[in-house]
C-alpha cells in the first residue's frame, strides 16, 4: 500500500488482501480533525487503485473510543460559510467510503460519537464491542451532525428513532444499536477484529464484481436521483457478460467451489 507511512494520524496494516485502517489520536479519543480527514481521503484514493486492497476495516486506536466526534477544538472561530465547507467536504469524504466498491467494515471498539457515529454509518457493515456506545450529541453543542449523520442514520433506524437520538443527545449502548439495526453485529472486545476479519473473508471469498454490484445496487435505493430498480436491471445484466459469473455458474454445475479472480 502506498504512502501509508506518511501519515500522522491512521495506521494501515495489511494481511491478506484486508486493510485494517486505525485512527491514531487514543489521547484525543480519536477525534477527526483536519489531518484525519485529509488522510481518510487521501487513503480511500489509495484504497481505489490499489489492487492489493480487496477489502477494509475501520477502527479506532486505545480501549475507549473508535471516534468520539468531529475535533471541537476547531470549531472556535468558524463561520457560517467555513462550516458549509466543512460539512461539505466531511459528506464528500464519507461518501467515498460509502461508494467504495469494496467492502468496508466499521469496528466499533468504543465510543462513536458525532462524526464517529456518522463514520461508522458511511461504512456498509458495523461489527461493536459490548462496550461500544453510539450517539449523535451535537445539540449538546447548539450542533447538529453534519457529516450525513442525519440522513444516514434515518436511513438506517427509521424517521422516530433517529430524531429520538439526535434531539435527545443521548448514548445508545451496543445493546440498543443493535435491536435498533445500526449496528450488525455486537461481539466480545477481543474478539472484534477477528470476527470483522471473518466476515470480511466471507464476503472477499465471493465474486468481487458481484460485490461490487450489491453496494452499487443498494447505494441506488438512496440517491434520488436514479431508480433503483432500473439500476439493478442493468447491474444484474452487467453480471451475464462477466467471466465471474461464467465461473460461479459452471463450478456450481460441476459440484465444485469457484475460483473468483
Ligand atoms: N473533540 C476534541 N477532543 C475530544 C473530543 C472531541 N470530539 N472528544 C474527546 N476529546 C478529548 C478531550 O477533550 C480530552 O482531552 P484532554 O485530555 O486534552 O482534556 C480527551 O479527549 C479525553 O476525553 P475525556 O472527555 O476526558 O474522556 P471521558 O472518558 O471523560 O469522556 C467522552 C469521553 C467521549 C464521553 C467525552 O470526551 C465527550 O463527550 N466527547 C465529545 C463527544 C461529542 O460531543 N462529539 C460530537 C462532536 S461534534
Amino acid at each position: 500500500m502506498n504512502n501509508w507511512g506518511s501519515y500522522q494520524t491512521l495506521v494501515g496494516q495489511l494481511e491478506e488482501g484486508i486493510l485494517i485502517v486505525t485512527i491514531n489520536r487514543p489521547d484525543k479519543m480519536n477525534a477527526l480533525n483536519k489531518t484525519v480527514l485529509e488522510e481518510l481521503e487521501h487513503a480511500f484514493a489509495q484504497i481505489k487503485i490499489d489492487a492489493a486492497v480487496k477489502g477494509v476495516i475501520i477502527t479506532g486506536s486505545g480501549e475507549k473510543a473508535f471516534v468520539a466526534g468531529a475535533d471541537i477544538s476547531e470549531f472556535k472561530g468558524i463561520d457560517k460559510s467555513i462550516a458549509m465547507e466543512m460539512a461539505a467536504r466531511g459528506q464528500r469524504i464519507f461518501e467515498h467510503i460509502e461508494k467504495s466498491t469494496k467492502p468496508v467494515i466499521a469496528a466499533v471498539n468504543g465510543f462513536a460519537l458525532g462524526g464517529g457515529c456518522e463514520l461508522a454509518m458511511a461504512c456498509h457493515i458495523r461489527i461493536a464491542t459490548e462496550q461500544a456506545k453510539f450517539g449523535q450529541p451535537e445539540v449538546n453543542l447548539g450542533l447538529i451532525p453534519g457529516y450525513g449523520g442525519t440522513q444516514r442514520l434515518t436511513q438506517l433506524v427509521g424517521r422516530g428513532k433517529a430524531l429520538e437520538l439526535m434531539m435527545s443527545g443521548n448514548m445508545l449502548d451496543a445493546t440498543g444499536a443493535l435491536q435498533w439495526g445500526l449496528v450488525n453485529q455486537v461481539v466480545a472486545a477481543e474478539k472484534l477484529l477477528e470476527e470483522s476479519k471473518k466476515l470480511l473473508q466471507t464476503i472477499l471469498s465471493k465474486g468481487p464484481q458481484a460485490v461490487a454490484r450489491v453496494i452499487e445496487a443498494v447505494e441506488a435505493c438512496f440517491d434520488k436521483t436514479k431508480n433503483g430498480y432500473t439500476e439493478e436491471v442493468r447491474l444484474f445484466g452487467d453480471c451475464f457478460g462477466s467471466a465471474e459469473m461464467q465461473e460461479g455458474v459452471t463450478a456450481f454445475l460441476e459440484k465444485r467451489k469457484p475460483k473468483f479472480n
